[in-house]
């Protein structure tokens, strides 16, 4: 079964054709990050005028590098949230038009069951039940996949998701955006242990992030330095910071994984691809027997096989979306 998938909910148009769920015949992402890095972050009316322009190309490209035309696709998935409701409205458009005019089944994809879904693709003998990691700049939850198409979440992000964390302190930090591969890359010359930034817990039994205090702590010691004229070193600052991050990720996540009895830990997501989480996370987690898998960068950050491998697993579920879909830009799991 061939599925397109179309993505674009944030700053990403993406399309893909994915083949049973599992094998990847091409995978097309326009990304605008250039476009929006002198605004240092994405700007919503940009970012929905970039869409439109480009879809119908990222589609086209998507079909060609697959070997296919539409007459070989079997059904269209799209993200409908959550996300920017006019980037999201750009695909649910592209993807209504297509299954209109085609005549073929739309299937209406959950952006963050998609993130998850990227470890299918990855790793072709993954099967639910396990738990899973889902931390990126809109997202930072703790979910047991109880089967291919049903979730159960765990654990939530209370106020910023980890990857807005990032973004923030690498602005401060003056490192540019995205910021989170930027931290990534400048604490591999820091000292993890330079500075203690609080690892937050909301409750003894809570497994619920929480991430504006490390933000503020972070920010409040560099205005504190500043003001006193003192030197700081980024890398040190960045390495800390990303520490006391990943700690909480890896600390919760795991607890997770214990209370549901699950051998496997799944990360997904744009933070998902942070070497200091995937490196942490394999080696706590190992220790109580459990077992790490990721996707590989490219399937972390937004992109449309994972919604096509989503969209596939719904078809399997008969669970089809009809003409009346619309962008849900707070769609909770
Ligand atoms: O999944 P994604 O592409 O978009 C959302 O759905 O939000 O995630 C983007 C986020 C950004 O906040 C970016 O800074 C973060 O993922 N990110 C990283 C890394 N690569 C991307 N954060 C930490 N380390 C990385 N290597
Ligand atoms: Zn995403």
């Amino acid at each position: 079964m061939l599925i397109l998938g179309i993505e674009s909910s944030c700053d990403e148009t993406a399309a893909a054709v994915v083949k049973d769920g599992r094998t990847v015949l091409s995978n097309v992402i326009n990304t605008q990050i250039e476009l929006h890095k002198k605004f240092g972050g994405v700007v919503p009316e940009v970012a929905s005028r970039r869409h439109i322009e480009t879809i119908d190309a990222v589609i086209d490209e998507a079909l060609e590098e697959a070997g296919v035309t539409f007459a070989d696709i079997d059904a269209i998935a799209v993200t409908y949230g959550p996300g920017l409701v006019g980037a999201l409205l750009v695909g649910v458009s592209a993807a209504k038009a297509l299954a209109f005019t085609l005549n073929k089944p739309l299937v209406a994809v959950h952006h963050i069951k998609g993130h998850i879904m990227a470890n299918f693709v990855e790793h072709k003998d993954l099967e639910p039940p396990f738990v899973c990691l889902v931390a990126s700049g809109g997202h930072s939850h703790i979910v047991s996949v109880e089967d291919y198409t049903h979730l159960e979440i765990m654990g939530r992000t209370r106020d910023d998701a980890a990857g807005e964390a990032f973004d923030k302190i690498a602005r401060v930090l003056g490192l540019g955006y995205p910021g989170g591969p930027l931290i990534d890359k400048l604490a591999k010359e820091g000292n993890p242990d330079a500075v203690q930034f609080p690892r937050v817990r909301m409750d003894k039994d809570s497994l619920d992030f929480s991430f504006s205090g490390v933000k503020t702590a972070v920010i409040n010691y560099l205005h504190k330095l500043e003001q006193n004229g003192e030197q700081y070193n980024k890398a040190d600052i960045a390495a800390s910071f990303q520490n006391a991050v990943t700690d909480v990720l890896c600390e919760h996540t795991i607890e997770a994984a214990v209370l549901k009895n699950s051998k496997i830990i799944a990360l997904a997501g744009g933070v998902a691809s942070n070497s200091a989480l995937r490196e942490k996370m394999t080696s706590e987690a190992g220790k109580k027997g459990i077992t790490v898998v990721y996707p590989k960068p490219v399937f972390c950050t937004d992109n449309a096989v994972m919604i096509a491998c989503a969209g596939y697993y719904e078809y399997l579920d008969n669970n089809f979306a009809d003409m009346t879909l619309n962008a849900v830009p707070s769609l909770q799991l």
